[in-house]
This record gives C-alpha cells, structure tokens and sequence, in this order.
C-alpha cells in the first residue's frame, strides 16, 4: 500500500479562499486587517519564516508590517515595542517570531502582547482559556494538524492520537485541542517525550501519529502501525550540497519508508508549513473581525 499524501498546499489554498471572502467584507466596511511582526536578530530561519508570513499577509489583503530589532537589542526595547504595538490601532495581531536571543526572556516578552491580539495563541490567558475548552486563538500550528486531519478525511474522534514531542507551541496546545470534547478532537492523545521509556512501543499504538520533536527522520517505519494516519511538523536544515541554499528541509519522520505502510502522512516540505502560515491568517481576520465588531462567526 502506498499511503495518500496529505497536500497541505492544496488544503492551505482552499482555507484562504475561503478567507478571502471575510476579508473583503471587511474591506467594504472600512477596516483593513492589519499584522505586525516583530523579529529580534538575522536568526536564518526566522528571517524565511517572517518572509513568508508577509508574503501571505500581501496575497490575502492583510495589511503587514515587519519590526527587526538587532539582536542586541536590550528586553526593554523589546517590551517597549510590544507595548507601543498593543495602542496602535492599525494592528489587529501581533507575532513576536521565536526563537529571541537568549538574554530576552521570552516569556515575558509573550506575557506583555495584549491577549486580543496574541494572534498566536501564546500569551498564557489564551494557553489557559485553550486548555479550559474556551479558546479565544488557536495557536497557528497545531490548528493547520488538526485541519489537515479533518480536512483529509480523518476526524480524529475516538481515535488514539500519539504526539511526539512536549512543545509549547506544538505538542502540548495540540494535546490540548485533541482531547476537548468537541467535534473535530475528542482523541485519546498521548505526548511522548524525552523522558519516554520505550518510544517506538508507545507510537505503533497510534491511529494518528504527529512527530513534533525537531529530529529529523528520527520516526522510521518500524515505529508506526500499518494503516496509520502520520502528520509531520518537523521543519529541520541538513547540509545539502547540490542545493542553492547550501541545505534542504527533511521531516521528524523517516518519509519514503513510511509511506509504504502507513494510509495517509504529510510531506516536508508542503505539509503542516503552508497550514500554519494559513492558520496565522485565519487569526488575523479574526482578531480584525472581533475588533471592528464585525464578527461574523
Ligand atoms: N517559531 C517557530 N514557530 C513559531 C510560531 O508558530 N510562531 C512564532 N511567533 N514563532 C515561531
């Protein structure tokens, strides 16, 4: 059996037309949607992503605007400019790209972006509010698997989900939206880690399986059930000397070996990559829609 490709391209594509309309309803009341990032140093992979969050933004109608700060720049500036950001009206979400340098702590710097517009889900009132069953964003990544899933044809209802990898950003919000008891999760989800004793026993078990640890191809074949779903969210560089770029992007999963046994499994690149760009739109509609109170779902 060869498995089916999860397109997440194709599936993105289809979520921003659907966008597309909400934005130009709010076009014709007035009010642009408006994104800012701000990004903290040249860190390579940041610099890409933000670029093609922009590039997203442009192609939707999104209003964006893109901070860099250099990378010595002191924590204070940085809350200075996440404050001065909150006030300014023209934006509707906020995105601080992670990973910031090692004397910025994070954390503080996500606890002071005003909730409303966390458009990715990472202040703790919108962690704790996920958590409760109350979301307000889903955060941008976990919300493109679940699409995906749902989106391919596999509700991960009543399934047994395993996640790879305790993140904040992946694997602990999508353990979160999996297990509501909701339409589109009420999963039985299990979070391996680090600290997981037998690794590939755990992962056989899975219906659906999400590499979410940031190892490349560490997820072989012998480590997945025959008929599973596989989502990979691992996004990792390795040396590649016949590319322009000087690397290329591999998975968490051990891709060519896997799809000869699994049903279905999500490419790197063209998988969760475009759904998480999507997801960061879908947030910044909302975030627009909720704050011209035209809200319409
Ligand atoms: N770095 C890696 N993934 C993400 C993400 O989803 N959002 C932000 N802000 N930074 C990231």
């Amino acid at each position: 059996m060869t498995a089916k490709i999860i397109e997440g391209t194709k599936i993105a594509e289809e979520i921003r037309e659907e966008l597309k309309v909400r934005v130009e309803r709010l076009r014709e009341k007035g009010v642009i949607p408006g994104l800012v990032m701000l990004r903290v140093g040249e860190d390579p992979a940041s610099v890409s992503y933000v670029r093609g969050k922009s590039k997203a933004s442009e192609e939707l109608g999104i209003y964006s605007e893109t901070i860099v700060l250099p990378e010595d720049a002191k924590e204070e500036e940085v809350l200075a400019k996440v404050e001065e950001l909150n006030r300014d009206p023209r934006f509707h979400g906020i995105l601080v790209q992670l990973p910031l340098p090692k004397h910025i702590d994070s954390d503080k710097v996500l606890n002071a972006i005003e909730p409303r517009k966390d458009v990715d889900g990472f202040h703790p009132v919108n962690v704790g509010r996920l958590l409760i069953g109350e979301p307000y964003f889903l955060p941008c990544t976990p919300h493109g698997v679940q699409q995906l899933l749902l989106r391919s044809g596999y509700d991960p209802g009543g399934k047994h989900v395993v996640i790879c990898g305790r993140s904040n950003i992946v694997g602990k919000p999508l353990m979160a939206i999996l297990m509501q008891k909701k339409k589109g999760a009420n999963a039985t989800v299990t979070v391996c880690h680090t600290g997981t004793r037998d690794l590939a026993a755990v992962t056989r078990e899975a219906d659906i399986l999400i590499a979410a640890m940031g190892s490349p191809k560490a997820i072989t074949a012998d480590m997945v059930k025959d008929g599973a779903v596989v989502i990979d969210v691992g996004v990792n560089r390795i040396p590649d000397a016949t590319k322009k770029s000087g690397y290329r992007l591999v998975g968490d999963t051990d891709f060519d070996a896997i799809k000869e046994k699994a049903e279905a499994i999500s490419p790197v690149p063209g998988g969760v990559g475009p759904m998480t760009v999507t997801m960061l739109m879908v947030n910044t509609v909302r975030a627009a829609e909720e704050q011209s109170g035209l809200k319409t779902n």
